[in-house]
């Protein structure tokens, strides 16, 4: 059911932990599951020069977040904003339909994350888009 991609990010997460003093934290939970991810930053020079995530929460919501700090970094705060679920999902080579709103939380730690530090920066938080796909609905069931 899971590709091998999310199985090695499962088993071997990248990024896990905390950041010292970090520029971004987002914090996002799916009510429905109870999962929660919590995702660091260190931004210089508009440069994600790290990222990473505390995760508790199903095997996809780990792979996604491993697979997503992978990604944001090296990022400018414009690309890595831009690093939307989907593209977390296709980088590990894909996840079943019923499990892509696990890669959704990845997404919206980041956004959080970078709203955070915007903020924090007095600048104007970005708005989340609608193309961030909520596909299984407002209220996705999580199922384990
Ligand atoms: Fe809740 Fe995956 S995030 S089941």
């Amino acid at each position: 059911m899971y590709s091998e991609t999310v199985m090695d990010h499962f088993k071997n997460p990248r990024n896990v932990g905390e950041i010292e003093n970090p520029d971004g934290v987002g914090e996002v939970g799916n009510p429905v599951c109870g999962d929660i991810m919590k995702i660091f930053l260190k931004i210089e020079n508009n440069i994600v020069v790290d990222a990473k995530f505390k995760t508790f929460g199903c095997g996809a919501a780990i792979a996604s977040s491993s697979m997503a700090t992978e990604l944001v970094r090296g990022k400018s705060l414009e690309d890595a904003w831009k690093l939307s679920n989907k593209a977390v999902a296709e980088a590990l080579d894909g996840l079943p339909p019923i499990k892509m709103h696990c890669s959704v939380l990845a997404e919206e730690g980041i956004h959080k994350a970078i709203n955070d530090y915007r903020v924090k920066h007095g600048l104007e938080p970005w708005q989340e888009s609608s193309s961030h796909s909520h596909e299984h609905g407002e209220d996705p069931v999580c199922q384990q």
